[in-house]
């Protein structure tokens, strides 16, 4: 696994570079990110484009024995441009087109917009696609940031209508698919029909459902746009794109498609602080990030390619943007990227290199203080950096256990939640950690994966069973989890005529009757255990496997299949996902709190994310693993215990 960072040659006077290119490379540094916000120094004005600076910054970086990845600048178009073309901003769901002064002021659905972006894309690539030092393109800045993959403008309801046209045929086909009947939404054709945005009362579900479905098709276009041009310009060199945490917006399995290597931005303490854990989480991972949050987006990231994946941007120190900013515990920055090796990645890269004294993100730390001395995290990059001279060459070891992640679910689920506190991320976090706790190694996949390798599938749920999956799932005989409001929609988001679970029937025969969801703080218990939020009521002559208190089922089982009909509390799950790996014959142990371990290919790694030091002597005796190589007895907070396999 290489290290890198995220450089901008262009906020810093051209004497520093050689300099700063010696400090990375001394540092252990081998992979620099450049170019994705610069457009305005590529080209000052439309059509004068100035490559020296930028070619005597890649010959320096080049020079020092730096390998360049090059970011396509189209998340900042330059002011000229905007005025050039001022409808190509998007429009948000107030109807208010955005302003120019910050980035990612573009509608996906322009097409003066892609035209700009087909010619600086090319225009870069001729210029660098065959240059030696580089060895990898990001294409535009993680898609969707602020709220962008939905623009309610005219380009996209221009697209949007041809899209239907060609999902339809005809518009008879739509006004039934939708149940336009209702309320008299019935279309006379493809022109009269508008965005989902400005409605009186809540729009068509199925409107919406397919607007979000347009919306992502936008951005796996985009995207396939810019890497066509690449591919054509710079033979043999990875295309990459930076995905977000826990952003549903558009269909990372779909524009990965297109790209060589999944990479995401791994912010722990930004993330903890903005998502939904609760106060006790919230304090007891304060400096060093959810302990499943950066894990599980590793394992979903791989599962988006063929493999490949990587961390573009890796927290330093405190970020600008979450409501609270604090430090990581020392030795976190460590942690964090010795964790991502353990996932299998092909690199991590620190944003940024050094932090800038101006402009918004003035107040986020980088691997050096603005003053050019070095932060804390340049120390612990140098320390990652001689683990990984140890550990050699990575990968990571197979996992046995599949959890399905569907971007459509969450498209499903936001529209029409029904319960508010009926959140798909959480849920998928919750069974991830489970199995974490379990000392499980993860596989993250889509809902087209292949699962037969697989020793144990999870479906936190699925409410839009895509065309094949059930074929997948009864040619597998290990055992298969099924949560609830699967099966719960048809594609074109109604209930399915057998109701739910709808065609997950021919694998568990029973029917949800009935959903209640519950409001926050209350819960229904069964034995050992509690569920809350959403209920389900199921008629079926399967006797439950777990039952409530007063004897309503809550799961299920027929054969290897399962189903679950609420919100599992822990310890619920914990017993589900022990049970199954017990009948997988997996081996399993039970984990100290805040203790998380992974296997690479050739080692285990275990590392301590709680804020007190944790006795491994009964880890490594329950993992059989013999051949400690690095770790303390007592593992100290944010310290990492490695095992030769
Ligand atoms: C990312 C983004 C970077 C920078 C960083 C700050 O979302 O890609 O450009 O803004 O956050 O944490």
């Amino acid at each position: 696994m290489k290290l890198g960072c995220c450089y901008y040659p262009e906020h810093w006077p051209e004497e520093m570079w050689a300099d700063d290119a010696r400090r990375m490379k001394e540092a252990g540094l081998s992979l620099v990110r450049i170019g994705e916000f610069a457009w305005s120094r590529i080209e000052p004005e439309y059509g004068r484009l100035d490559w020296d600076w930028l070619d005597r910054a890649v010959e320096t970086l080049g020079d020092a024995g730096l390998q360049i990845v090059m970011g396509t600048p189209t998340a900042t178009p330059p002011k000229w441009l905007i005025d050039k073309r001022p409808d190509m901003v998007p429009v948000g769901a107030d109807g208010l087109p955005r302003h120019f002064g910050s980035r990612r002021h573009y509608c996906f659905s322009h097409p003066g917009y892609r035209e700009e972006c087909r010619r600086i894309v090319a225009a870069l690539a001729r210029r660098y696609g065959e240059h030696p030092a580089v060895i990898a393109w990001q294409t535009d800045n993680e898609y969707g940031c602020h709220d962008t993959v939905r623009s309610y403008s005219m380009a996209a309801e221009r697209r949007f209508r041809e899209w239907l046209a060609e999902r339809y045929g005809e518009i008879g086909a739509l006004n039934a698919a939708w149940g336009n009947v209702f309320w008299s939404m019935e279309y006379r054709s493809f022109e009269a029909i508008d965005l989902p945005n400005a409605t009186v009362t809540e729009p068509n579900p199925a409107h919406m459902l397919d607007y979000r479905r347009f919306a992502s098709d936008e951005v796996v276009s985009f995207n396939a746009l810019q890497t066509a041009i690449l591919r054509e310009h710079s033979p043999g060199r990875d295309i990459i794109h930076n995905y977000m945490g826990f952003f549903t917006d558009f269909d990372h399995h779909d524009v990965s498609k297109e790209l060589d290597i999944a990479t995401w931005d791994s912010y722990p303490l930004g993330f903890l602080e903005q998502a939904w854990f609760d106060r006790t989480e919230k304090d007891a991972y304060l400096r060093q990030g959810h302990p499943d949050f950066a894990a599980f987006h590793h394992d979903l990231y791989r599962g988006c390619t063929d493999g490949r994946w990587g961390v573009m941007e890796q927290q330093p120190g405190p970020v600008n943007w979450a409501r609270f900013n604090p430090a990581p515990l020392p030795g976190m920055v460590r942690l964090w990227t010795l964790e991502a090796f353990a996932h299998g990645a092909e690199f991590v890269s620190y944003f940024r290199w050094r932090q800038a004294p101006f402009a918004q993100e003035q107040m986020h730390a980088g691997l050096l203080r603005p003053d050019s001395s070095e932060d804390v995290a340049i120390g612990e990059a140098r320390q990652a950096a001689a683990d990984l001279e140890i550990l050699g060459e990575g990968g990571p070891s197979a996992s046995k256990v599949a959890l399905l992640f569907a971007y459509e679910a969450q498209w499903m689920l936001e529209t029409q939640p029904q319960g508010r506190s009926f959140q798909y991320r959480e849920l998928a976090l919750n069974f991830y950690t489970a199995l974490r706790k379990l000392g499980l190694d993860i596989d993250i996949v889509g809902p087209d994966a292949e699962l037969g390798d697989y020793a144990m599938v999870l479906i936190p749920t699925l409410p839009i069973v895509p065309d094949g999956l059930i074929e997948r799932l009864q040619a597998l005989e290990c055992p298969v989890l099924i949560g609830p409001r699967s099966g719960s929609k048809t594609g074109s988001f109604s209930i399915p005529e057998t109701l739910a679970p709808g065609v997950l029937q021919d694998l568990l025969p029973l029917k949800v009757v009935r959903v209640e969801s519950l409001r926050d703080g209350v819960r229904e218990e069964g034995d050992g255990f509690s569920v809350s939020r959403w209920l389900e009521h199921v008629e079926t002559d399967l006797t439950p496997e777990y039952a409530l208190s007063d004897g309503r089922g809550i799961v299920y089982a027929e054969g290897s299949y399962r189903y679950l009909a609420a919100w599992p509390d822990a310890r619920l799950l914990s017993v589900l996902v022990g049970r199954m790996a017990g009948e997988a014959g997996l081996k399993t142990i039970e984990l100290p709190e805040g203790l998380r371990v992974r296997s690479s290919a050739d080692h285990i790694l275990a590392f301590n994310y709680s804020s007190a030091a944790i006795d491994i002597g009964p880890v490594e005796t329950a993992l059989g693993a013999g051949n400690r190589v690095s770790g303390l007895d007592l593992l100290e907070p944010a310290g990492v215990a490695i095992w030769k396999r």
